[in-house]
């Protein structure tokens, strides 16, 4: 595997392992069996399917390749879990994941212990290859968590009675603080992946870029000044779009982000409620936070600029920290948190880049086609998730996920 793991006491590996299975389970307790059922459009999945395809993805690389007493719990599970996996055979079809109304939600959480039981008494006798698999399966479950929040937010999105997924804090304290842009690094830096701490395997080799002066704004685009834009009528002037994207606005009548119900009212994780004007827009596409830009006189950065004003500007943030250091969301602050940040870079592969051979060859590469990269964190990705290489991609019109904007300009 390309991917590169520190290796540490198997007691930790456990500790981490059993603490992010239960976080997807806690993250579970609010629903319904019919809440975690539906699935509200075919990008996005029931709670339940991913509940489930996180443990079919320890139970198939990691128990059937690497722990040969190992049960399966139901053999018919594989072809319903499967996401995309073209090596492991036929699946149930994404669109259709939301008719699963078997097996149930206690199914599911049955299948979950039944897995984890079978980890946790094969985890002392491991080879490193299969350590490097379960590293590899706490960081898709830590991927799937985000996705989950993001999909139960659509699915109750739906929801004329507007449902509240859980009680959230009040806004955090956002303050406006001015817009100002800070120098980046000119001339040759380099980006991607360091030794000595996961990362996946899109995010390498390590590699040198060479980056023309360019400048960065000190924080996030706000839904204040997203409502300026709307005010000045950014949604309805083509020549701020790209054509991909002004066809997608008027195909779909886009006028707002995602989930802005009326001119002070957005609906959230919490429910209903009115806008924080000082805080970071989200759920935007890349096609409007493009066209933003340009309304502002800037651009978007690109995902070299990002990544080396991150790792540079703030050490604490960059590749070279253990878990301990590892980033916490600083709300209106940062490089990391709140909100994804769509960069002008397409999703490709970095020179040098070779896909794993084997199934798990299929976890990034084969996507690397029509997808943005978006660089930081949201407020919906697990503590530990984040550094300044990792590589998040979206195809330009998806606007469901935690995604916001941080402008650049060419200095
Ligand atoms: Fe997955």
């Amino acid at each position: 595997m390309a991917t590169r793991v520190h290796l540490e006491p198997a007691e930790t590996l456990a500790q981490r392992l059993l603490a992010t299975r239960k976080l997807t389970l806690d993250l579970a307790a609010p629903l319904s069996d019919a809440d975690a059922t539906i699935q509200p459009f075919p990008d996005a999945s029931p709670a339940k399917w991913h509940l489930a395809h996180t443990t079919w993805f320890f139970e198939t690389f990691v128990l059937r390749d690497h722990s040969p007493e190992y049960e399966p719990f139901d053999e018919r599970y594989a072809f319903l879990f499967n996401s995309y996996y073209e090596a492991e055979g036929p699946r149930h079809e994404r669109p259709h994941r939301g008719m699963l109304s078997r097996p149930s939600l206690d199914e599911v959480r049955d299948y979950r212990a039944h897995v984890d039981e079978a980890l946790e008494r094969a985890l002392p006798t491991f080879s490193a290859a299969a350590t490097e698999l379960i590293e590899l399966g706490i960081n898709h479950e830590q991927q799937h968590q985000e996705l989950f929040l993001t999909d139960i937010l659509a699915s109750f999105a739906e929801n004329p009675i507007e449902p509240a997924y859980a009680e959230l804090r009040p806004p955090a304290c956002f303050a406006v603080e001015p817009l100002t842009y800070h120098p980046g690094r000119e001339g040759i830096v380099e980006v991607g992946a360091t030794n000595g701490r996961f990362a996946f395997d899109c995010e390498g080799p390590r590699h040198r870029v060479f980056l023309n002066a360019h400048r960065l704004a000190s924080r996030r685009v706000t839904n204040g000044e997203w409502r300026e834009f709307i005010k000045d009528g950014g949604y309805r002037a083509p020549i701020l779009w790209l054509s991909d994207g002004w066809a997608w606005a008027q195909q779909q009548g886009v006028d707002r982000p995602l989930y802005w119900r009326d001119d002070e009212t957005e609906f959230t994780l919490g429910g209903r409620r009115d806008i924080d004007w000082a805080a970071p827009v989200g759920h935007v596409s890349h096609y409007e936070a493009d066209a933003f830009a340009r309304w502002a006189g800037a651009r978007l950065p690109t995902e070299a600029e990002w990544e080396d004003f991150a790792a540079s500007a703030d050490p604490m943030i960059g590749n070279q920290l253990d878990e301990a250091g590892a980033v916490a969301p600083r709300p209106g602050g940062g490089m990391f948190g709140d909100v994804w940040e769509w960069t002008q870079s397409a999703y490709l592969p970095y020179p040098g880049f070779v896909t794993d051979k084997g199934a798990v060859g299929e976890y990034n590469g084969k996507f690397m086609s029509g997808q943005m990269v978006l660089k930081g964190a949201s407020c919906a990705t697990p503590r530990g998730h984040s550094r300044a290489s990792y590589r998040n991609f979206f195809p330009p019109a998806a606007r469901w996920q935690f995604t916001g904007v941080r402008l650049a300009q060419d200095a």
